[in-house]
């Protein structure tokens, strides 16, 4: 089974977050990098993180990520993973399954995360299949308050 680890986004290896890429058929189900960040700026419940093969102590000095990934530690006991891709050079190895469950341990070592949730574009079967695996449910929101493609899943926390 594939380990991950996630570090921090800083001056040295933010030309390799942004050089991280998807298919083109993949861009419709999920934003840019670049934005995800200017995100994380504005609101310091999001934690960008870039993700690396292998656990800690992390990666060696010129090592290249293998995915990006942001959390967002709650306000209100839910804890979300948001954004996770994985540079298309490395899908479909086992990346994107590790990632979501280091996701998982990281946010449940909150005490007050309650629940964790995410959420995917309707069509995005890869991440559906993926967020089964992990342990996710659909979690039934108020359609009007949510956009009608996107589907929420919600999982315990703590
Ligand atoms: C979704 C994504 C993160 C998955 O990462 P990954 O590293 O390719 O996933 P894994 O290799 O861990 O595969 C996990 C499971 O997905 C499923 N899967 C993989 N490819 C699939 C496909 N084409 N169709 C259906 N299921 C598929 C399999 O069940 C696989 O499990 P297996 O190893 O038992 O076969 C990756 O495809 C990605 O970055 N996509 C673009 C960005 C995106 O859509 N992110 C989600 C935003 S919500």
């Amino acid at each position: 089974m594939k380990e991950v680890s996630f570090h921090q986004i800083t001056h040295e290896n933010l030309n390799r977050c942004l050089a991280l890429k998807i298919s083109q058929e993949q861009e419709h189900f999920i934003c840019d990098n670049a934005r995800s960040l200017a995100e994380a700026y504005v609101n310091s419940r999001l934690h960008p993180y870039l993700i690396f093969d292998g656990r800690e102590p992390g990666p060696k000095p010129k090592e290249k990520p293998i995915g990006f990934i942001m959390l967002e530690f709650p306000g209100d006991g839910i804890g979300f993973v948001l954004r996770l891709m994985i540079d298309s050079e490395h899908q479909g190895k086992g990346y994107g399954y590790a990632a979501l469950q280091e996701a998982i341990r990281r946010l449940r070592k909150y005490p007050d995360v309650t629940h964790i949730a995410t959420s995917h574009h309707n069509q995005n079967i890869r991440m559906k299949v993926l967020c089964e695996k992990v342990g996710f449910q659909i979690w039934q929101l108020d359609p009007n308050k949510i956009p009608p493609t996107e589907q929420f899943l919600i999982m315990k926390g703590n």
